[in-house]
């Protein structure tokens, strides 16, 4: 129990912190600022934060702005392994209807990715077993939307992204459009599991903690369509690595899992692609799109 005067200085100390934002001219960044003192401080209360830990949570946001730079962003691992990018997703998506659930967007987004031919491979060279990807944009109603934009992108068999290879090589990544019934295919690879960047701050910390930097095998989409809400998701290999791994940043939906069904090698494929002696993967993704502002 602490002594009236130390929790009356506490709470005094709080007060002024949140009064010193009122003159704020926007009243959403007042709100904001006022609402991240009252629970900074409350996390610094409740855990009676020692000088020391303060000073190494100082020296961890030092290093992870000292590993930053234009390829490399901790901060946004940070938030990711805190499960905070995927609570701002799920606050700002909310359920709408049967639209797909949204997920992270992670760090190896590029725009302008090549555009691929529906029924094209976005591999662009990058190594792994192949995979045949088909389905639908539809909107809430169920109709299609012809002419949908899917921005696609995955790690390579070696669980590495273009981005992090030497060199400006584009692959694995491509931009499709659907056709006029809503419908897309293409060739990409089957995903599998690799871990976040884990050579710098955050990775530290997960192994102080005893977490795995491995994210769940999956696929990434970014499907936009006019009047609808632009969606980033992905879809989840279901298996093994899904149901025993976890996933480091919170991004699993049950939703979002798909069974990508294994065909052995010899197996003919839908375009009659040859595939000699490769085994390859096949998945169907139908992706519903909320209204705009939904
Ligand atoms: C990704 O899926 O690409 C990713 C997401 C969050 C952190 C690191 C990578
Ligand atoms: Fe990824």
């Amino acid at each position: 129990m602490q002594e009236q005067g130390q929790q009356a200085r506490e709470e005094g100390l709080v007060a002024a912190v949140v009064e010193s934002f009122h003159a704020t001219p926007d009243a959403r960044l007042r709100s904001l600022m006022e609402a991240l003192s009252r629970h900074l401080h409350a996390f610094v209360r409740e855990t009676r934060l020692s000088e020391e830990e303060w000073r190494a949570g100082i020296d961890f946001l030092t290093a992870a702005g000292h590993i930053t730079d234009a390829r490399r962003q901790e901060f946004v691992l940070l938030s990711d392994v805190l499960g905070v990018s995927m609570q701002t997703i799920q606050v700002n998506n909310e359920a709408y209807a049967d639209a797909t659930e949204a997920t992270v967007l992670g760090p190896f987004f590029v725009a302008g990715a090549p555009e691929v031919e529906l029924g094209g491979d976005i591999a662009g060279g990058a190594a792994g077993e192949p995979c045949w990807v088909q389905g639908s944009v539809r909107d809430t109603e169920g109709e299609p939307l012809p002419g949908a934009v899917l921005e696609v992108w995955e790690c390579d068999e070696d669980g590495l992204y273009d981005v992090q290879h030497e060199g400006e090589r584009t692959a694995a990544r491509g931009r499709l459009r659907a056709d006029e019934r809503g419908e897309f295919r293409f060739w990409a690879l089957t995903p599998v599991p690799y871990p976040i960047p884990h050579d710098g701050p955050v990775g530290r910390l997960l192994e102080a903690t005893a977490r795995s930097p491995m994210r769940a095998p999956h696929l990434h989409f970014l499907v936009s369509a006019p009047g609808r809400r632009t969606l980033i998701t992905h879809i989840f290999v279901d298996g093994a690595e899904l149901r025993c791994g976890g996933d480091a940043v919170f991004g699993v939906r049950e939703s979002l899992v798909r069974e990508f069904e294994r065909r052995p090698p010899g197996t003919p494929t839908p375009d009659g692609r040859e595939l000699g002696e490769r085994s390859w993967t096949s998945v169907r993704f139908d992706i519903v799109l909320a209204p705009a502002g939904a």
